[in-house]
């Protein structure tokens, strides 16, 4: 009796907490199931954030995978929240406050665009695009961040803006060859300005979270006008920017050879930039193992993206396959670790680091100011790079 009594418990808990087969679903439904991502904010007003952007493109290839039309439903209703049925994007964007952030959910306006046919998706894009053409650049003409932070590259803006500038040229302006010199250069810059130098201290060989082309900022370095640390996150971002892009740059474009040397740089660097013991990425990748640095997931989560595409689609050659694993080891910390199923059924989301409302080098910079910034739960920066990192690593197992 009692073990009848425990077999049902056991079998009662078991379909509460089932979890899905795949983590994939399983953090897009639970996401989903919260409402993130819909283009409003958590008050229900409509916002134009990048970090829905980045879930919408997960969302997008669950569709592509289960044809469960409910992902793209709610897609659908993402981007409606934010642009009005005459192709006007509202949502706190203003063309002339000149962010590229806002810039991340164009690839969802112009892949809604190719699905449905509907004009308002392409003024919408339009607006975006043209954003670009007025942009503010450095005498080098890299994009400023924003307009309040002149003449300052950072590595996330390449994920925010390049995505959208590569699709829209592919779609729209496939001959524009100043487009594609200019998305190519967006990427040069930033890895020549941000890179470490073998003298550096701690040298990793990878990518500081920005720079300052005119040397102004408190945090820039006096020789070449870096920010001090190199920030999983930042260089997260531009670790996935680099495999999307290089799957809508042609490769007959000779921009695709020098973003595709920029990833074939990176990748083992970041391989070897892992903690060796549990195979995750550190907040502060340039000072492992000091008091209060910490290992972060929305970073690690998206080096395991970034890392396992780059393979999958042959960019980076695996030849004795220490880069799969380590994003193996990094994935089994990440669903060991972070990953906590709720009794609702949905799972939650741990450890990645918020971005403060002022940009994270409106500050020192430091590593005093890296660490001091909270952590938040189920935070869709992390989660949108878990489902990420999850349909890769999926397809890996497949
Ligand atoms: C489709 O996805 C939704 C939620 O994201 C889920 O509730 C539903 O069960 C899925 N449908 C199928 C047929 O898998
Ligand atoms: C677009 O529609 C919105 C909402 O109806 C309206 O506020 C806005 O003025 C319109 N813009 C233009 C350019 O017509
Ligand atoms: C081509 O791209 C450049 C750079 O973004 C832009 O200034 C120009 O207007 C584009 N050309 C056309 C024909 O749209
Ligand atoms: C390399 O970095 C060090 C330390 O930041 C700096 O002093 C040096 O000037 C740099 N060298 C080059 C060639 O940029
Ligand atoms: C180098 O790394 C160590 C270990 O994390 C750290 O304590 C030290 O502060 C770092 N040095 C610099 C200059 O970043």
């Amino acid at each position: 009796m009692l073990c009848d009594l425990t077999l049902i418990l056991v079998t009662l808990a078991s379909v509460v907490l089932a979890r899905p087969q795949s983590y994939a679903v399983w953090a897009a439904d639970s996401g989903i199931a919260r409402g993130q991502g819909n283009g409003l904010d958590t008050r229900g007003r409509a916002i134009v954030s990048y970090e829905h952007g980045e879930f919408q493109w997960g969302l997008r290839q669950l569709y592509e995978l289960t044809g469960n039309q409910t992902y793209f439903h709610y897609i659908v209703e993402g981007v409606d929240n934010i642009v009005f049925d005459n192709g006007t994007v509202h949502g706190s964007y203003t063309v002339t406050d000149f962010v590229l952030d806002p810039l991340r959910t164009g690839p969802t306006f112009l892949y809604l665009y190719e699905e449905t046919g509907k004009s308002k998706y392409k003024l919408a894009a339009d607006i975006f695009r043209g954003q670009l053409n007025a942009h503010p650049r450095t005498a080098q003409g890299q994009f400023w961040h924003k307009l309040k932070y002149p003449n300052q590259g950072w590595l996330d803006g390449v994920y925010m803006g390049e995505i959208f500038y590569a699709q829209y040229t592919s779609r729209f302006q496939p001959d524009n060859t100043t487009a594609w010199a200019d998305i190519t250069s967006q990427f040069q810059l930033m890895f020549e300005n941000t890179i470490q130098n073998a003298t550096a201290p701690n040298n990793t060989g990878l990518l500081y979270h920005g720079y300052d082309f005119s040397h102004k900022q408190v945090w820039a370095s006096p020789d070449r006008g870096h920010s001090p640390e190199v920030w999983d996150r930042a260089l997260g971002w531009f670790s996935m920017a680099l495999v999307d892009i290089l799957e809508v740059i042609s490769t007959t474009n000779p921009g695709h050879n020098t973003i595709l040397d920029i990833l074939r740089t990176l990748a083992p660097r970041i391989r070897d930039a892992a903690d060796p013991a549990t195979g995750a990425w550190w907040l502060v990748i340039t000072q492992p193992g000091r008091a209060k640095n910490y290992f972060e997931s929305s970073g690690t989560a998206m080096f395991v993206y970034a890392l396992l595409k780059a393979v999958r689609l042959g960019y980076v050659v695996d030849n004795d396959g220490s880069i799969v694993a380590a994003a193996r080891k990094a994935y089994a910390y990440m669903t060991e670790n972070w990953v906590v199923s709720n009794s609702d059924g949905t799972m939650n989301w741990l450890n990645t680091v918020i971005d403060p409302q002022v940009g994270s080098l409106d500050t020192t910079g430091d590593f005093d100011y890296y660490v001091s910034q909270p952590t938040n739960l189920n935070d869709l920066k992390g989660l949108a790079a878990f489902v990420l990192a999850s349909l890769e690593y999926e397809r890996l197992q497949n």
